[in-house]
């Protein structure tokens, strides 16, 4: 099977085109509801953003420093990818901006982008909390900033380097944790003046503003947070052996595979190769009994979307998995810790939860009880359902959730494949 291209390099593709002088073609965009989100605010910024018959994706620049001010207030839906990336776009151009977005959207905090925007010269207007919705003004010329990430986020991280975009001289991002490296390598190749230098346990990115993005041949692969939920569900399915191809494997998201392996999964990596700047395989994956294991806190950024279905890999585990150092998840789509304890614990599953992780006893292979007659609640969230579709799966009664919607956010021939694999 294959599944769907990159969430986190479909927006970036979408946008560093849209920056870019002259036609950017992208093939195997995810056209999910987030990337459409990113797709409509560029169009509304002037950008010509069209797909084509066969699927390829054509996206005409406005250049660097070229965005309109959008006459319409920007739609986000659900994406926080969209929200914080185009406000750090939108913070070194003179114009203004209304950014609107669903219920889960608009609970969720923006003043880890709100902070550094606004010392490069942005002035925001949100609401309580410094939420959803929220007007900002952009200001030209901004003021390069060196910012150190007080959270290990690749969204703030790449707000800040899209403002620098705009921004005359260097402006200069520090990781003390790293985070998904997407944005740098696209913007490199995008012909972006940007480098990278690794002190000790720092990584230093430094940006030079006001120079031209040359338009690229863009290749998306398939997403390695949508491949997680087959690769549990066959890891967890007496008899699976199942071959996902084309998968990125950037070792800055390829958490999930290392953690699968050590908890004793068989995944096999097949035909590696390199596509589009990122390292890329084929993933064959066959039913294996799965051990439960302490999971290193260090290794979270690099899976931080994966751990909704890596708790379900646990519940069918032989013994004690535990997690720790997830705060982050909490401001997610939803609060991930509660919503999966919640969800698995009406499965059948044996969980705590603690401040910062959960801690869970796994039913050493024997499938769970199913929720019966009561309903998962998905509070929005697009990974909290194909969690539980996949627990569903591994249990003796089914699992019911009470809305599929939030899954055409990232995934939206889920349900298709799912039905497909499980025969
Ligand atoms: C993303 C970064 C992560 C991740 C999200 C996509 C990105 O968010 O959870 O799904 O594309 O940069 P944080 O930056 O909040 O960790």
């Amino acid at each position: 099977m294959r599944v769907p291209g990159d969430k986190s390099i479909s927006h970036r593709s979408i946008m560093f085109g849209a920056l870019a002088v002259g036609e950017s073609r992208i093939t195997g965009l995810l056209e999910g509801e987030d990337v459409l989100a990113t797709a409509a605010a560029m169009r509304a910024m002037g950008a010509r953003v069209e797909r084509e018959a066969d699927g390829t994706w054509s996206v005409h620049g406005v250049g660097v420093g070229g965005l309109l001010e959008p006459t319409q207030p920007l739609e986000m839906g659900n994406s926080g990818t969209s929200t914080r990336l185009l406000m750090g776009l939108i913070a070194s151009h003179r114009i203004t901006a209304q950014f609107t977005g669903d219920a889960s959207l608009s609970g969720r905090p923006m003043g880890r982008v709100i902070t550094p925007l606004s010392q490069m010269g942005a002035v925001f207007d949100a609401s309580e909390g410094g939420r959803l919705p929220l007007t900002m003004r952009g200001a030209y010329p901004a003021v390069p900033i060196t910012y150190r990430l007080p959270v290990a986020s690749a969204q703030v991280k790449s707000a800040v380097l899209l403002a620098g975009l705009n921004t005359p001289g260097i402006t200069t991002v520090i990781e003390p944790v790293p985070t998904r490296d997407h944005s740098e390598r696209m913007l490199t190749g995008f012909g972006a003046e940007l480098e990278v230098e690794e002190t000790g346990s720092d990584r230093i990115i430094r940006i030079r503003g006001e120079v031209d993005l040359k338009p690229q041949i863009v290749e998306v692969p398939g997403d390695p947070s949508s491949a997680a939920f087959f690769i549990v569900a066959a890891l967890l399915t007496e008899g699976s052996d199942l071959t996902i191809e084309n998968v990125g494997l950037n070792p800055t998201r390829a958490g999930l595979v290392q953690v699968l392996r050590d908890m004793g999964g068989n995944i096999e990596e097949l035909n590696p190769r390199t596509i589009g700047g990122e390292p890329v395989a084929d993933l064959r994956v066959r039913h294996s009994a799965l051990t439960g294991i302490d999971v290193d806190p260090a290794i979270a950024p690099s899976m931080i979307d994966e751990f909704p279905v890596l708790f379900v890999a646990a519940s069918l585990a032989k013994g004690t998995t535990t997690t720790s150092g997830l705060d982050e998840l909490r401001v997610k789509e939803s609060d991930r810790l509660s919503a999966m304890a919640a969800a698995l614990t009406a499965a059948g599953a044996r969980i705590e939860e603690r401040e910062d992780g959960l801690v869970i006893e796994g039913t050493g292979g024997e499938p769970l009880r199913g929720t019966a007659n009561s309903r998962t609640k998905t509070h929005l969230d697009h990974r909290i359902a194909m969690s539980m579709a996949v627990a569903g799966l591994a249990s003796r009664d089914g699992v019911e959730v009470d809305d599929v919607s939030p899954i055409q956010t990232s995934f939206p021939n889920f349900m298709e494949l799912l039905r497909e694999a499980a025969g």
